[in-house]
C-alpha cells in the first residue's frame, strides 16, 4: 500500500481564493486516508441514492430522445462549442472510475474493515458509472445525429483525451467526496442554465435527463459529506478546507485549451463552479448544531472562496 501521510496545508496564496499551481509534483494516498465511515452509515445514504433512482425515474439513450430531430443548425456556434465540451468531460468516466478504484480498493491492499466500507461504497460507484456513461452516450448521439461530428472523428478526439490519467490532489476519503460534492452541482447547474438557452429542444431534452441524474449524484455525496461532519466534526475540517484550496474542475489540468474554452462557454450560458460552494456551506449547516471555531472558520473560508452570489 502506498500512503503519503503529508497534507499540504493551505498556504495564504489559497486563503486569498487563488490557485496551487501544480498538482503532479507528489502521489496522492491511494488507498484513500481515513476517518471511513462505518459501512451501515454508507449503506444508509447508498439505499437512499438508489430509493431516489428507482425504476420509473431511469431512461435510456436508445428510447429517451427524438434522435432524428436533432438538428446543430438550430445551436449558436457557441452551443455547439458547449456540447462538444461537456461530451469530453463526461466521456472521462473511466479516468474517474480508475480513481475510485484505486482510491477505494476491493483487493488485499486493504483491510477487511475498508474492504467492507469499500464493497458498501461500490454499490453506489458502479451505478453512479452507469449513469456518467449514459451521459457520454447521449451526448456523443447528439453530437452525431445533429450533424455537430462525425462519429469517427469525434472518438479520436474523445480518445485523445480519455487516455490521460485523472487524478486528484487530495489524500483523504472526506476529501473526495466533498470534491464530487461541488462538482456535481457545478454540473448540475451548467446543464441546468445551458437547458435554458439551447436552440435545439432535443438538445434541452437530453440536458434536463443529464441535469436530473446531476442532482441525484450530488444529493448521494452531500449525504455522506454531513454523515462525516455529524461524526467526526472538527477532524474533517481540513480534509475539506483542502478541497476548496484546491478545486479545480476534472481535466482543468489535461484538455488542451481548456481555460479558453471553459471561458468561451460561461459566455453562452452562465457557468462558475464556486455556485456549488454554497451548496457545500449548507450541508455543513445542517449537520452542525452548534458550530466550533473550526467549522466556523472553514465556512468562512469556503464562502470567501465564492465568486458569486448564492442561485435563486
Ligand atoms: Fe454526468
Ligand atoms: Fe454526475
Amino acid at each position: 500500500m502506498t500512503v503519503s501521510n503529508t497534507v499540504t496545508s493551505a498556504t495564504s496564496d489559497q486563503e486569498a481564493g487563488q490557485r496551487r499551481p501544480a498538482r503532479s509534483d507528489r502521489s496522492f494516498a491511494r488507498p484513500v486516508l481515513p476517518p471511513l465511515l462505518p459501512a451501515s452509515d454508507l449503506a444508509a445514504a447508498v439505499t437512499a441514492f438508489h430509493s431516489a433512482g428507482s425504476a420509473a425515474r431511469r431512461w435510456d439513450v436508445e428510447s429517451a430522445f427524438r434522435w432524428d430531430e436533432a438538428e446543430a443548425d438550430r445551436l449558436t456556434e457557441g452551443q455547439r462549442s458547449a456540447v462538444r465540451f461537456i461530451t469530453l468531460i463526461e466521456d472521462h468516466l473511466p479516468g474517474y472510475f480508475d480513481l475510485y478504484e484505486r482510491a477505494f480498493p476491493l483487493n488485499s491492499d486493504v483491510d477487511l474493515e475498508t474492504f467492507i466500507h469499500n464493497r458498501e461504497l461500490y454499490h453506489f460507484t458502479v451505478r453512479w458509472a452507469q449513469e456518467e456513461d449514459s451521459h457520454a452516450r447521449a451526448l456523443f448521439r447528439y453530437q452525431v445525429a445533429a450533424g455537430i461530428a462525425e462519429p469517427e472523428e469525434l472518438r479520436r478526439e474523445l480518445a485523445a483525451e480519455g487516455r490521460k490519467k485523472f487524478d486528484l490532489p487530495l489524500d483523504h476519503a472526506v476529501s473526495l467526496f466533498a470534491y464530487a460534492l461541488v462538482q456535481e452541482k457545478a454540473t448540475q447547474l451548467y446543464y441546468q442554465q445551458l437547458r435554458t438557452v439551447a436552440g435545439d429542444p432535443v438538445l434541452a431534452d437530453v440536458l434536463t435527463r443529464l441535469a436530473r441524474d446531476e442532482s441525484r449524484h450530488f444529493a448521494f455525496m452531500a449525504d455522506v459529506v454531513e454523515r462525516y461532519l455529524r461524526r467526526e466534526g472538527d477532524a474533517v475540517v481540513e480534509p475539506i478546507r483542502e478541497v476548496i484550496a484546491t478545486f479545480r474542475m476534472p481535466l482543468a489540468d489535461t484538455i488542451r485549451g481548456y481555460w479558453r474554452w471553459a471561458l468561451r462557454i460561461r459566455e453562452v450560458a452562465h457557468y462558475d463552479h464556486t455556485d456549488a460552494y454554497a451548496h457545500l456551506i449548507r450541508v455543513v449547516n445542517r449537520a452542525v448544531n452548534a458550530r466550533s471555531d473550526r467549522v466556523n472558520e472553514l465556512v468562512t473560508f469556503i464562502d470567501a472562496c465564492r465568486t458569486a452570489p448564492v442561485p435563486a
